[in-house]
């Protein structure tokens, strides 16, 4: 627990440093990959290079320290945050890296004014939040299915919906059997990847699109093209990867799962509203579900450009099929079919409802779900980017 004054000093200086906050995040992000360029090989580059995410850690921190008295209230972001960090392997020692470098950040931007006591305040502030993530995420590497990240060998790779490519990877070690692994539908592994139109390591997430393991962990990628941009890993995994190639993977992580309390009964439906490769963790669910109780009334939704676009349509239909109620909805954007907040009025309220797709797809689901009232302890999303970067946060 931090001292009364310290926690005087933090509150009183929060709304400078957040006036100041895009400079001082510029500046910690230089000053540390400077005197750090291994970490390159962690963060981002992509992120780093269009100023994305710039903002995640420093406001995190922030605001953070408008609840240093009670840390506990944040513990849902924090393990949200947590996963990620574990499936990214950020250890204990990042920590004090991390610190360092925000205040002396802090300093720079803030000249003068940053007098000793308010240094020494947000010294003693970051070692307190610091403790924290430290401490979920001792629990996260304890409970990891493996741990680091471990080499697999692709043993299938199939196109579906065009641009998504299907992988299944079994572990190189023949004594590592992923077939008993309990994994969870909604958990994504991370890829560490050495592409070569990159300086550094690059680290992506990919969410399961089946819990089905006894063949191998299975992902699907969606080439990420904007434009003239080619998305880094992604195109690599498309075009450099095969069977028989070896990739690196940590364990699966993620707090983005079925309500368990819910699966086997059939009061409350379960809503899927995905598009395009926002798909991969529904599908995974949808399995679970359809497994586990068959009975519980399902309301798919998917949109994405064209039938050419439709990623797997066939498994998901087979899927569909054994579940006793169903309602299928398909959003092809080019004959003008829109998931919109008209069709969200169709959904019944409650619902369990389970979201992901691109940031602006999610937004204005989220968005209209809220408006139409649906309880926020029913609403489960998972942006493909970082979570902060919503409007719903
Ligand atoms: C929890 C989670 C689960 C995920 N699950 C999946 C999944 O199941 N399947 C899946 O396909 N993806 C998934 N993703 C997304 C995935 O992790 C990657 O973000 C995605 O593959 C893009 O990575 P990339 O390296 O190919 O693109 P990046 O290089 O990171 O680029 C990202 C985007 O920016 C654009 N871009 C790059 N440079 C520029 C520039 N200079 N100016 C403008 N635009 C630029 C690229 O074209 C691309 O569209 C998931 C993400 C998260 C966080
Ligand atoms: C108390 C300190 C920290 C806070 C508050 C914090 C906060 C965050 C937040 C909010 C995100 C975005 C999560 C999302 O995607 O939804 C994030 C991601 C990330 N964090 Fe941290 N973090 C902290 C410490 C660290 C440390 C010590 C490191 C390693 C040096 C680190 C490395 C990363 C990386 C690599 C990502 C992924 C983003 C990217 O690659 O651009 N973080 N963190």
């Amino acid at each position: 627990m931090v001292s009364p004054k310290t926690l005087e000093v933090v509150k009183a200086t929060v709304p400078v440093l957040e006036e100041h906050g895009n400079t001082i995040t510029t500046v910690f992000y230089k000053n540390m990959f400077a005197e750090h360029p291994e970490l390159l090989d962690i963060f981002n580059e992509t992120n780093q290079k269009l100023g994305r995410q710039q903002t995640a850690l420093a406001t995190t921190v922030l605001a953070a320290a408008k609840h240093l008295e009670n840390l506990e209230v944040l513990l849902p972001q924090v393990m949200q945050i947590g996963h990620k960090h574990r499936a990214l392997q950020i250890k204990p020692e990042h920590y004090p890296i991390v610190g360092q470098h925000l205040l002396g950040a802090i300093k720079e931007v803030l000249g003068d004014a940053a007098t000793d006591e308010i240094i020494n305040a947000w010294a003693e502030a970051y070692d307190e939040i610091a403790s924290v993530f430290i401490k979920v995420e001792a629990d996260m590497y304890q409970n990891a299915m493996w741990s680091g990240f471990v080499p697999f060998k692709v043993v299938k790779k199939d196109i579906t919906g065009s641009d998504i490519a299907a992988f299944t990877v079994q572990p190189e070690d023949n004594g590592f059997d992923v077939s008993k692994l309990p994994l969870k539908a909604g958990q994504y592994i991370t890829v560490k990847t050495d592409p070569k139109d990159s300086d550094h390591i690059a680290l992506r997430h990919y969410s399961l699109y089946s819990v089905d393991s006894s063949d191998g962990l299975k992902f699907a990628v969606r080439r990420d093209n904007k434009n003239a941009y080619r998305g880094l890993v992604s195109n690599h995994l498309h075009d450099n990867v095969k069977v028989g190639d070896t990739i690196y993977l940590s364990a699966p992580a993620g707090d983005f799962e079925l309500n368990q309390s819910l699966i086997e009964q059939n009061d409350v439906p379960l809503a899927f509203i995905s598009a395009g490769v926002g798909i991969t963790p529904v599908f995974a669910m949808l399995e679970v579900q359809v497994k586990t109780n068959p009975k519980r009334p399902i309301i798919w939704a998917y949109a994405c450009q064209n039938q050419e676009h439709h990623a797997f349509d066939e498994r998901v239909n087979a899927l569909l099929e054994q579940a006793e109620q169903v309602q299928k909805n398909t959003f092809y954007s080019e004959d003008n079919q829109r998931l919109d907040e008209t069709w969200l009025k169709t959904l019944p309220n409650p619902a369990d409802v389970y979201v992901c797709g691109s940031m602006a797809f999610m937004d204005s689901m989220i968005d209209g779900l809220m408006t139409l009232e649906h309880s926020g302890d029913n609403l489960h999303y998972e942006p493909f980017g970082p979570k902060m970067s919503l409007s719903a946060g």
